[in-house]
């Protein structure tokens, strides 16, 4: 029976979400067992550029994997001849820069998954297998989005996610630096899950966000970075005219000691991804990347005052 009165819980605008017709489940990863499972995949082609996270599922289901290197334009270095009928080829859409690569594969790659987790709001392509995590873009401690063509016929268990929001809840009312452990108990809690639909919780909060000022501002200030950096970033890349990136990506040779910089005033830089330094030779383009690149924020909380902030930390 339907519950009436009594307490009240949080409230959120109602709008609607961005991927209205995805399948939605809990996490990325398991977006992505999903496809391995529907799409019954015995192998799997994988950048080295990528989050180990998405190991979890290919030895969950006990498949073969190889990496793949790329290029210093995001491309992938491959003999797409090597894909077998039940072999899948997995590409990073990297900081939501990556559409035009996307569109190439698709054409070119029989196999094909796109891992959208940096690059929300970038479409599927028709007939492509393609996933999103949310909480890369937004404030939520889990969420995916799922577009494939092969539904599984089980019926998954909900998430629930109302015990992993502490450090959202915590950084809003006190500060980022002391719920920085709550983040990454949270973000472990993510491990090793079934694949589960999305928390009602999570799915409320995904239909509360303005998308299209969030689009805005987060194109606003990869420009304004973009216009000051451009001449010293090594990376090369045209953007899309629609693409709403992740964050903006600064490649330096000296990239090490200016993250220590910005994180010194209090500017928060990840490393994507701490797991690739152990899978790749010291000279390689990913671990030049994982090492040097500074991925600099860009998202719907800041305007121009605070890219200008980043920019004369590293001019
Ligand atoms: C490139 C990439 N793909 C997939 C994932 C997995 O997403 P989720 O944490 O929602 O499983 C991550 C990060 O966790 C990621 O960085």
């Amino acid at each position: 029976m339907k519950e009436i009165g009594g307490y009240f819980e949080l409230e959120l605008p109602k709008g609607k979400e961005y991927h209205q017709k995805a399948i939605r489940l809990n996490t990325g990863r398991n977006a992505f067992e999903y496809i391995l499972r529907a799409k019954s995949y015995t192998k799997v082609y994988l950048p080295y550029y990528t989050c180990d996270v998405m190991l979890e599922p290919i030895n969950k289901l006990n498949l073969k994997y190889d990496f793949y290197p790329i290029d210093s334009t995001f491309n992938p270095i491959f003999d797409f001849s090597l894909i077998k009928e039940n072999d899948v080829f997995v590409y990073t859409n990297y900081f939501g820069i990556c559409d035009g690569q996307v569109k190439i594969l698709s054409k070119k790659c029989k196999n094909l998954i796109i891992d959208n987790s940096q690059a929300f709001y970038s479409k599927p392509l028709s007939g492509i297998d393609t996933f999103y995590s949310a909480r890369k873009f937004f404030g939520v401690p889990d969420g995916a989005y799922l577009f494939t063509d092969k539904e599984l016929e089980e019926d998954f268990e909900r998430d629930f996610s109302y015990k992993r929001f502490e450090h959202l809840l915590g950084r809003m009312d006190v500060n980022a630096e002391s719920f920085y452990t709550s983040f990454k108990r949270n973000d472990k809690a993510l491990e090793n899950q079934p694949i589960k639909i999305m928390s009602k919780l999570t799915q409320r909060i995904l239909q509360s966000i303005d998308y299209e000022e969030a689009k805005r501002i987060r194109s606003n200030n990869f420009q304004t970075l973009h216009k000051s950096l451009e001449k010293m970033n090594l990376l090369n890349f045209e953007l899309e005219k629609n693409a709403v990136p992740m964050v903006y990506p600064l490649l330096i040779e000296n990239g090490l000691e200016e993250k220590k910089r910005l994180i010194e005033n209090k500017i928060f830089i990840a490393t994507y991804w701490p797991n690739v330094f152990r899978w790749v030779d010291k000279n390689s383009y990913e671990y030049k990347l994982t090492e040097s690149l500074l991925p600099l924020p860009i998202d719907q909380r800041y305007e121009k005052n605070v890219m200008n902030e980043i920019i004369s930390v590293l001019i």
